[in-house]
């Protein structure tokens, strides 16, 4: 050892006796002693698109690994998911037929009833939500009746998401998740289901929804794209983060049980701040279709280890304060879960 090294090295040796970080991290029974953050399949919800037909499964080109299915094969997958620990499904429907009214929304009959009652009768025990929204109903693609100028129409499709959600709640959700970023679109669902005597159907409400470019693979799982314009006036312009606490503040007090951010992942910051201002609710995040199409497509690539980044982005999103994530990898996660006994 040369004198030039000596001296700074004792003096780095006695400061670092107290400041080794290292110590914590040196194997992985003390890593996982002192993890903060922890990843199971019952933080996870798990997406169904499901399509009028039998034995439909329609791969989605965007989303590998997710498909269009029917409604005859959702006693299966509530199998599947009981058997790897997830809990929650969150169900979206295409209908038969589109219309400027969205009228199959709320038919008793309609895709998204008959998919709640398949589920609810396969699996008592799995927890429904039902996304609350207009868009894959109307054929123009809105998320709401439109005015002469194409403008969402607030209040007077507050009253169909009322509809809506009721003729859920008759097929049996357990909750419903609206999701169409409308003024006092909570309240108006509540006040629904409440007078229709559904008092115990839970409202998760998207009450912090972005309007994003990472929906784009959804659009076409879901064929809800609007045909003309964007969502811009309803949903929230990506540049703001306090104006998603204001969000979040109007919809708990209008009763939402729970609140939901999306996108997850280039969202963190408002997950975290949502988490500390309303400590006292359950919080979810979407790991919306393009998050999980990246990942997919850089590891088809070879460019990127899949199940390491997936459960990366997964612990990261919990991280940040969410309790449950809605994603598309919720199987394959839990899969890696079981398989590493994490
Ligand atoms: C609207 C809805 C959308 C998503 C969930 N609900 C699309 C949109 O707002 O345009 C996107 C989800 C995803 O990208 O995974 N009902």
């Amino acid at each position: 050892m040369t004198e030039f090294q000596t001296e700074p090295l004792d003096a780095l040796r006695s400061y670092a006796g107290a400041r080794r970080p290292r110590r914590l991290r040196r194997t992985a029974a003390l890593r996982d002693l002192v993890r903060e953050t922890t990843l199971a399949p019952d933080d996870f919800v798990f997406p169904f698109f499901v399509v009028p037909g039998d034995g439909v499964r329609n791969p989605i080109a965007s989303m590998p690994g997710i498909a269009q299915i029917s409604v005859d094969t959702l006693a299966g997958e509530a199998r599947e998911l009981e058997s790897l620990g997830i809990k929650a499904t969150l169900l979206f429907g295409i209908p038969v037929t589109k219309d400027a009214l969205g009228l199959e929304s709320y038919a008793e009959d309609g895709i998204v009833q008959q998919a709640i009652r398949a589920l609810k009768d396969a699996g008592p025990e799995l927890v429904v939500v039902s996304d609350v929204c207009l868009c894959e109903y109307t054929d123009h693609g809105h998320c709401g009746l439109l005015d002469a100028e194409g403008y969402v129409l607030n209040d007077e499709t507050l009253e169909i998401l009322g509809r809506i959600a009721v003729s859920h709640a008759e097929a049996g959700a357990d909750v419903v998740a609206p999701s169409g970023m409308l003024d006092g679109m909570v309240a108006a669902i509540r006040s629904a289901l409440d007078g229709a005597g559904f008092e115990r159907v839970a409202i998760l409400s998207y009450a912090v929804k972005y309007a994003s470019a990472f929906y784009g693979p959804f659009r076409e799982a879901a064929e809800g794209a609007p045909r003309f314009g964007d969502r811009k006036s309803h949903q929230m312009d990506p540049a703001n983060a306090r104006e998603a606490l204001r969000e979040a503040a109007l919809d708990v007090e209008q009763g939402a049980d729970a609140l939901l951010v999306k996108p997850a992942l280039g969202y963190l910051d408002i997950v975290s701040s949502v988490r500390e201002r309303f400590p006292e609710l359950p919080l979810a995040a979407y790991n919306v279709s393009g998050e999980y199409a990246m990942v997919k497509a850089a590891a088809a690539n070879g460019w990127l280890d899949e199940r390491a980044a997936a459960l990366e982005v997964l612990t990261a999103i919990r991280r940040a304060g969410a309790d449950l994530v809605v994603t598309y990898h919720a199987k394959e996660a839990a899969r890696w879960l079981q398989g590493s006994g994490a």
